[in-house]
């Protein structure tokens, strides 16, 4: 992103400067006081949608920018040293108005955080805003008392510094993002969340092949170009916004050689948004999941769904034909839920590729990419169940309410408990309407099986995931292990449904 773009307002504590700020009605304002927008009270369901239609369009049609990097300020080898900075900052979206957004360095997404296997990450986080907030390193395996858990807030005007050390065999692609209690879905809506990738020595996938870093975000603006508050209907189905964002961006433009292949690493940076990605004539090449490459390249994809959280490693390779562009598009997904939620009828275009006239001979990927160890026959297993539904408990009289194990989250609870270094199997069994994304912290699991209306489906490959989709009345089996002592969070990735409490607490023990 263009740094000239932003215009950096307030300083620490300060209040900030809106422009255009209306206030539109109902919304409570855009966060001032910015004491945030936990999670509502009980109160009935509203039917009205959010705004679905973008007021203006959005510049589209610009070159796709390159995430800015992190700079590393240690000069010491297999070490990553560097402070971010959670503050607000204001950028121009809709022609006229300015919107401000929560951010880290000012940026949106965050910057790229581009480190090594091995290396030791020290990052400073100076919390400028005007609430607690937390970093969490989506699905690296850091220590917990590193993992920015909402039990660990950083207060206003406090900083902290985070430090772990990456392990040989972590190379994937992560990402960062804020994790206090009750207001992680606010801060992410906001616009505070980055991409962070591990990198190993030895890659197996040629450098010939250029690499595409896309975080997609979803952004809604309202007319006066500020970001609204959740409405009751949005803590119900998780937040979509009105605007499909790539590395910040309204549907921008990149391109390709006809021949050319390109490794794509995307991140779904939405709160709730399901992104069922296809490419108009083009088939799509799996290499890689969250936390890592394959043991071998999946070809012939004609779609992949990526649930909030998830990442995946893809190869594009632009055809021969005489095509001159293509589109990466979101189809529609049913993900459930009350009333309408947008995705699941519209198909919504993202990026486009357009071709060069020049051509560029193929590049071959190696059919081993990465020996995916099997994590082995599991010596205990666990049962989770996700429930959803009118005054289960929870929030109660008349609100949704979103459960695991018919319980809401409490940070002074522990709900399981696991022995480090031990294989356990997990099964997740949703008895909800809806989808539920599971995410677990601090380490990558191996699904094994996924069973609707009484089929099962093995797992047709290893693969290093720390989120897995849990389909509305799905049952999903995974192995997993975990390598630290301390507690993990684990939860449903819409963050709406996090917020309110559809989370719990995995203790480990020695
Ligand atoms: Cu990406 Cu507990 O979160
Ligand atoms: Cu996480
Ligand atoms: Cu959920």
């Amino acid at each position: 992103m263009d740094r000239r773009q932003f215009i950096v307002l307030g300083t620490a504590g300060s209040v900030a400067v809106f422009t255009g700020c209306g206030g539109s009605g109902g919304g409570g304002g855009v966060a001032t006081p910015p004491t945030g927008t936990a999670p509502p009270p009980a109160s009935p369901p509203v039917s009205n949608p959010p705004p679905s239609t973008p007021v203006s369009p959005l510049t589209s049609g610009q070159p796709l920018t390159d995430l800015v990097r992190l700079a590393n300020t240690s000069a010491t080898p297999n070490e990553f040293a560097a402070t971010l900075v959670a503050r607000r900052a204001s950028k121009a979206m809709l022609p006229g108005t300015s919107t401000e957004f929560w951010t880290y360095d000012s940026r949106v997404p965050g910057p790229l955080i581009d480190v090594f296997e091995g290396d030791t990450v020290r990052i400073r986080l100076e919390n400028q805003l005007s609430q607690e907030t937390t970093v969490h390193w989506h699905g690296l395996p850091v220590p917990p008392a590193q993992d920015g858990n909402p039990m660990d807030p950083i207060a206003p005007g406090a900083s902290r510094t985070y430090e772990f050390t990456l392990p040989v065999g972590s190379a994937g692609t992560y990402w960062y993002h804020p994790h206090p209690h009750e207001l992680t879905a606010e801060q992410v809506f906001r616009g505070m969340a980055g991409l962070l990738i591990v990198r190993s020595p030895t890659d197996p996938v040629p450098t010939a092949i250029e690499e595409k870093l896309l975080v997609i975000s979803d952004l809604r603006l309202a007319a006066d170009g500020t970001i609204p508050a959740n409405t009751p209907m949005d803590w119900q189905n998780g937040r979509e916004g009105n605007y499909v964002l790539v590395n910040g961006q309204y549907q921008p433009v990149l391109s390709i050689n006809p021949g050319q292949s390109q490794r794509w690493r995307i991140l779904n940076a939405t709160n709730a948004r399901y992104l069922r990605l296809a490419l108009t004539g083009h088939t799509m090449t799996l290499i890689g999941t969250d936390g890592g490459l394959l043991r071998s390249p999946v070809p012939g994809l004609d779609e992949i769904l990526l649930a909030p959280a998830e990442r995946v490693e893809i190869i594009v390779t632009a055809s021969l034909s005489s095509q001159a562009s293509a589109v990466l598009r979101s189809l529609p997904y049913n993900r459930g839920g009350m009333g309408m939620v947008g995705s699941s009828s519209a198909t919504i275009p993202l990026l486009t590729l357009t071709y060069t006239s020049g051509s560029t001979v193929a590049v071959a990927l190696p059919s081993a990419l990465n020996p995916v160890a099997d994590l082995g026959v599991p010596t205990k297993t666990k049962r989770l169940v996700f429930s959803s539904g009118m005054g289960m408990g929870g929030m109660g009289g008349g609100m949704m309410s979103f459960l695991i194990d018919g319980k809401s989250f409490d940070p002074a609870r522990i709900d399981l408990t696991s022995r480090v270094n031990e294989v356990e199997q997990w099964t997740i069994e949703s008895r909800s309407s809806m989808d539920h994304p599971f995410h677990l912290h601090g380490t990558q699991f191996q699904v094994v099986s996924r069973t609707r209306s009484g089929v099962t489906a093995n797992e047709p490959y290893l693969a290093w995931r720390d989120t897995v989709n849990v389909a509305a009345f799905e049952t999903v089996v995974f192995n997993v292990v975990q390598h630290h002592l301390g507690k993990r969070m684990y939860h449903c990735h819409i963050l709406e449904h996090e917020s309110q409490g559809m989370m719990g607490v995995l203790d480990v023990v020695a």
